[in-house]
């Protein structure tokens, strides 16, 4: 199994996905700093993962300070927060993870700076365990709607490079292969990072499942000649009303399969749902470094000065989603309600 991000006594260990699927090579942050800005430079990057290796990284800081009073740790703990908090805005799960290390800090506080440092690293490997088994929830609920055989389209990476393992849309896909389903799966390469290309299709090979890699302009093509019988992505924000934030792309890849009339499903763990967002418009969208546009591998590939956007995320309106799967269930339109009452409820996942 892909070890995506682990707690080692040396620190916080990350498989580099800047260097996949050339070298398999890994790293090892020994400080919060290192942490935040592996998040930053995409060495460890999609939603779940995300999340984890910030809660990693707080622990990590929070077992290195100095501090002797509980108050003094709680100043040097919220620092460590805020720049974890600084790397990138988007996936919420980020935001989830730093929150949930908060409230444990506080509940611990009372047991003193010994029990704070300890628990805390329990906090975040604890984290991870709960991503695994949410993973392989929603990949038994969303393994039904895949289609008994043929082409399932996927954008960017949500597998368990992106999660702590196994997947979200790749462990619905995954989960669909294991129930006997003969899928064969259509990755969009996701210019401009290539987390398609080098990412997914990297760990969909190494299990063995069959794959093509497509350039993202040939997604309209594939379904106009039937070679696409679903899409299933992840997201890293999906808003109270359904409209959900994923790898800019998505949103095209939605309006084409709404076109062809094939489905289109996100999935997504809870902690992607933000509640407090109400719709797609108030989600922060990134916005990365222009160079990962006008340069490709290195080489320059766009003349100097020309002007340049490069949002890593769209927002895919809800009307064009299909069904968002969870650890919780399925959720269908309309989905302010569908979304609130599964709020209401918590999973069993273990
Ligand atoms: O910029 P990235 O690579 O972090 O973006 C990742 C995505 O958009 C994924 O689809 C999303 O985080 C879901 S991962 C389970």
């Amino acid at each position: 199994m892909i070890k995506t991000l682990e707690w080692t006594s040396q620190g916080v260990r990350l498989i580099d996905q800047t260097r996949l699927p050339m070298e398999e090579v890994y790293v090892t942050c020994t400080t919060y700093q290192e942490v935040a800005t592996a998040i930053r430079d995409m060495v460890v990057r999609g939603a779940p993962a995300i999340g984890v290796a910030a809660a990693m990284g707080i622990a990590l800081g929070v077992q290195q300070s100095t501090a002797t009073d509980v108050s003094s740790l709680r100043n040097e703990f919220g620092q460590i927060c805020r720049a974890m908090g600084e790397t990138r805005p988007t996936a919420v799960n980020l935001f989830w993870a730093i929150r949930r290390m908060q409230q444990k800090f506080e509940a611990l506080a009372p047991e003193g700076v010994r029990q704070i440092k300890v628990s805390l690293v329990d906090e975040a490997q604890q984290m991870l365990l709960e991503d695994i088994a949410a993973n392989q929830a929603m990949g038994r609920h969303g393994a039904a709607l895949m289609p008994s055989s043929g082409g399932v389209l996927t954008h960017c990476n949500a597998g368990a490079l992106a999660t702590c393992g196994y997947g979200t849309a790749l462990g619905v896909i995954r989960a669909a292969i294991d129930s006997g389903k003969k899928l064969h799966v259509f990755a969009d390469e996701t210019r401009p990072f290539l987390q398609g290309s080098r990412l997914t299709a990297w760990e969909l090979m190494k299990d063995g499942i069959q794959t093509t890699v497509i350039a993202d302009n040939m997604a309209g093509a594939m379904m106009l000649q039937g070679k696409i019988k679903a899409v299933v992505v992840g997201a890293d924000r999906i808003a109270a009303n359904g409209d959900v934030a994923n790898k800019i792309g998505t949103y095209s890849v939605a309006v084409l399969a709404r076109e062809h009339e094939i489905p289109f499903y996100v999935a997504a763990p809870w902690s992607t749902v933000d509640m407090n967002t109400p719709n797609g418009e108030q989600i922060p969208i990134e916005q990365r470094s222009h160079k990962e546009v006008t340069h490709h591998a290195g080489k320059q590939v766009a003349p100097d000065g020309v002007l340049v956007e490069n949002p890593a995320f769209d927002v895919t309106p809800n009307k064009f989603v299909t069904a968002i799967v969870t650890e919780r269930g399925i959720a269908r339109a309309p989905f302010s309600e569908s979304l609130k009452e599964m709020a209401a409820t918590s999973a069993a996942l273990v």
